[in-house]
């Protein structure tokens, strides 16, 4: 087993990533700034293929056009020297006060337009560094008075945003998706679109939904109580898995950030197994770029922000290397059949067989001994018991 990572495991960061000063609402930074060309030569050097960025980490939010040519030239010459992609890019329209009210859905319709014109820009900037997936997390979309937001105007207003910028990019003639990021809260009391299956309807109603997919990050779906492995599934049974972001979070509590599998880890299993392993002919079932968004914890100096990035890495080197010996085991198969897990896979009815065949089948109905199978054990805890030991190492 190697738990070196190369770029052929397509591992991204984002520059808020391994660049966050560890600023909380409770303290002040207790690193210094972290120049992106360095961020982009030590991630290339401990493995990662890929780099993304909020046009502010990049590019000083308000620099005029000359320094922003600056930042974006310095950039591109770290990237042709290490190799380094850019495989998303995405906007910041929540950190200025401007976006106080939210950027898309702000009641302030001037700043709206502003917000528009701000993505629309670096709409312009994604597709010029090949970038393939423009994500959308709507932090400060949301409210914390029922009564001083219209939700239905809101979401009229996300969708006239969404189909402006589908539109220009097929006018334009990009090849750029874009990825819904859902959160609940925080930092506004409520997002919109707050999870997985919100941003799925969501998309039905929009102009160009082939344009836009998912961007599910763990710790978001967790926050909500939610199952991140489940909602990866339905994300992927919709085609709408465009992007992810990977990282650990431990309950119902603030958005934590923590490495890839510094939570829930008996998830993160489940989740990296039907990645790798879920797909057609059990190979991946997921080809994009397997991205951290995660924050190395305010305790970290820097040598702890370049050991945590690695160990999101390393951690999910390791469960790809545990799901797999899990899916070699021949005692997995056989508490896989006694699971019937295999036999959810086959439709309830027979080729050709209709309802009047149904209600027909007595052996279905009438003969069938409700009692008997009611009886039957499904025999789950044993195989989870098989993938726990599994995930310790321990088989
Ligand atoms: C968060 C979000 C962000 C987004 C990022 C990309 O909770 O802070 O996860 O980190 O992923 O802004 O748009
Ligand atoms: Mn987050
Ligand atoms: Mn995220």
């Amino acid at each position: 087993m190697t738990l070196r990572p190369t770029p052929a495991d397509k591992f991204s960061f984002g520059l808020w990533t391994v660049g966050w000063q560890a600023r909380d609402p409770f303290g002040d930074a207790t690193r210094a700034a972290l120049d992106p060309v360095e961020a982009v030569h030590r991630l290339a050097e401990l493995g990662a293929y890929g780099i993304t960025f909020h046009d502010d980490d990049l590019i000083p939010f308000g620099a005029d056009a000359a320094t922003r040519d600056q930042h974006v030239a310095r950039f591109r010459t770290a990237l042709d020297e290490t190799g380094l992609v850019v495989p998303m890019v995405t906007t910041n329209l929540f950190t200025h006060p401007v976006f106080k009210d939210g950027g898309f859905t702000s009641n302030d319709r001037d700043v709206r337009r502003y917000a528009l014109r701000k993505v629309l820009r670096n709409v312009d900037l994604a597709a010029e560094l090949g970038a393939r997936t423009f994500v959308m997390w709507g932090g400060r979309e949301g409210a914390e008075y029922d009564v001083a937001k219209d939700i239905r105007a809101a979401l009229d207003r996300y969708r006239e945003a969404v189909d402006l910028l589908t539109q220009y990019v097929v006018d334009a003639g990009y090849d750029l998706r874009f990825a819904i990021e859902p959160k609940p809260n925080e930092p506004r009391g409520d997002i919109l679109l707050p999870t997985v299956g919100h941003a799925l309807a969501f998309i039905n109603e929009l102009a160009h939904p082939e344009l836009v997919g998912l961007n599910p990050e763990v710790g978001h779906e967790q926050m909500a109580g939610l199952n991140y492995a489940h909602g990866i599934a339905q994300a992927l049974w919709h085609g709408k898995l465009f992007h992810l972001d990977l990282n650990g979070q431990r309950g119902i509590k603030y958005d934590q950030d923590l490495v890839f599998g510094h939570g829930d880890l008996l998830n993160a299993f489940a989740l990296v197994d039907l990645l790798e392993n879920g797909g057609p002919g059990g190979g991946p079932a997921y080809d994009g770029p397997r991205h951290f968004d995660y924050k190395p914890s305010r305790t970290e100096d820097f040598a702890g922000v370049w050991a945590s990035a690695e160990a999101n890495m390393r951690t999910y080197l390791l469960l790809k290397e545990r799901a797999a010996a899990f899916r070699a085991d021949p005692e997995v198969a056989e508490a896989l059949a006694v699971s019937k897990v295999a036999e959810l896979a086959t439709p309830t009815l027979a080729a050709g067989e209709s309802c009047a065949d149904l209600l027909a089948d007595r052996s279905a109905f009438e003969d069938f001994d409700v009692d008997a199978v009611a009886a039957r054990g499904f025999g789950f805890v044993r195989l989870n018991q098989l993938a726990v030991e599994h995930l310790f190492g321990a088989r």
